[in-house]
């Protein structure tokens, strides 16, 4: 098991998640999303996310972020946790493509999310089990 994310780490991602929700194009299902993931070299990725006429070319928060800190640093990043969070206060935990692009990325990673009951965490591999890798 990793060790324990920090509340106050825990609240500044979630804050992070929560300011770039603003920038969502969500124009077709008006829920605005927003992601921010921490990497073990400890920077902040955030996004949101980006919808498009054509439905199935719409890319989710968590991959806006995950594309975002690969772009910017290359693909030796490794995330230790997830934050998502809607505009809405509703349930919402990573799709399952999100989940597989976390893993990638994050095979010990933290998730923290609204559950049906409230704020939750989880490991990728509960939210994940058995995740593909292609060695
Ligand atoms: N969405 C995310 O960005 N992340 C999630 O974890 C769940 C769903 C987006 C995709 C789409 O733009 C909208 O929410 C409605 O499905």
């Amino acid at each position: 098991m990793p060790t324990a994310i920090s509340a106050t780490m825990r609240k500044k991602l979630v804050a992070a998640a929560m300011r770039v929700m603003k920038n969502a194009h969500a124009p077709y299902s008006k829920f605005r999303v927003g992601s921010a993931i921490l990497l073990t070299n400890g920077k902040i990725f955030s996004g949101c996310n980006v919808e498009n006429a054509s439905y199935g070319l719409t890319n989710c928060a968590e991959r806006t972020a995950i594309f975002s800190a690969v772009a910017q640093l290359g693909p030796k990043i490794e995330i230790r946790a997830v934050a998502v969070t809607n505009d809405q206060g509703v349930p919402c935990s990573p799709c399952g493509a999100c989940r597989q692009v976390i893993y990638e990325f994050g095979s010990d990673a933290t998730i923290f999310f609204q559950g049906a009951s409230g704020p939750k965490q989880a490991h990728i591999t509960e939210l994940l089990p058995q995740g593909f890798r292609l060695k």
